[in-house]
């Protein structure tokens, strides 16, 4: 049984003591009785403090991005290695923030996977499409393209390690939210892929998530489909209620789907 997770992305937000404030927050609330898993993502600058503040608690620690190159002349960039001190266990790839402001390719952003994955981080692999690409009704093809593209030369060992999140890129911090219906419908599709490329039981393994507008106010109807395993959470990861609400809705939708398998 897949374990949902709720991952918060805290982007480019927060200052020094906000993003303290916050992990004590989260710390003194997730625990071992938590049902779901609870990862966060600050920025790179604040890995180290949240890292302290993190010692001993049931919540990963997460970077934003990565540097698919070990160590040399690559000014402002992060290496895997940097982020092993900090005891960094996930790493996102692929944010369509990534792909779209800083121009990451699907070579990139495979490479980074790989990269990632040689040093034992579990890659949050991200894939979305832009609102054109739904209207025009090619969001399923398009999505199933960046899925490929992005695990390509993967072995299946390698494919199980990934966690994947399904980011239409109309529903990032535009509070317009993917139903849960449509949401679920291209993350079958995505497990469907991963079962071609590697089998049944790793596509039943690896966990995929959705982001875009994630609110505790329109999460229950995202959560209660069984192919969604959780969230990639931007701006409701910022404030610990909001992100608790989150944790507790995935973990409710955790039981129920123990107590009644593939209800929905
Ligand atoms: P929002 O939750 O702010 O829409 O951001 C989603 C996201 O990009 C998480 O990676």
């Amino acid at each position: 049984m897949r374990k949902k997770i709720i991952i918060g992305n805290w982007k480019m937000n927060l200052n020094l003591s906000e993003a303290q404030d916050l992990a004590f927050k989260l710390k003194g609330e997730v625990n071992t009785k938590t049902l779901a898993e609870v990862a966060v993502c600050p920025s790179f600058v604040y890995l180290s403090a949240i890292s302290n503040i993190l010692k001993g608690s049931n919540i990963y620690l997460g970077a934003q991005n990565m540097s698919n190159q070990e160590s040399g002349a690559f000014t402002g960039e992060i290496s895997p290695l940097m982020l092993k001190d900090f005891n960094v266990k996930m790493v996102i790839i692929g944010h369509s923030e990534r792909r779209q402001v800083f121009n990451e390719t699907d070579e990139d952003i495979n490479a980074k996977i790989k990269t990632a994955l040689k040093h034992e981080f579990t890659p949050i692999f991200c894939c979305g499409e832009e609102l054109k690409t739904r209207e025009a009704n090619k969001a399923e093809e398009f999505v199933k393209n960046q899925v490929l593209a992005g695990i390509k030369d993967l072995s299946k060992e390698q494919i199980e390690k990934l966690i994947v999140a399904y980011e239409p890129i109309w529903a990032i911090g535009t509070g317009k939210v993917c139903s849960g219906e449509d949401a679920n419908k291209i993350i079958k599709m995505i497990r469907n892929v991963i079962k071609e490329k590697s089998s049944v039981d790793i596509s039943e393994r690896v966990r995929i998530l959705y982001g875009g507008s994630v609110k505790s106010d329109n999460f229950n109807e995202t959560i209660k489909y069984s192919d969604i395993d959780g969230g990639l959470v931007g701006g409701a990861s910022l404030k610990a209620d909001e992100f608790l609400k989150l944790v507790s809705l995935a973990g409710n939708a955790h039981e129920q789907s123990q107590s009644h398998p593939a209800s929905v």
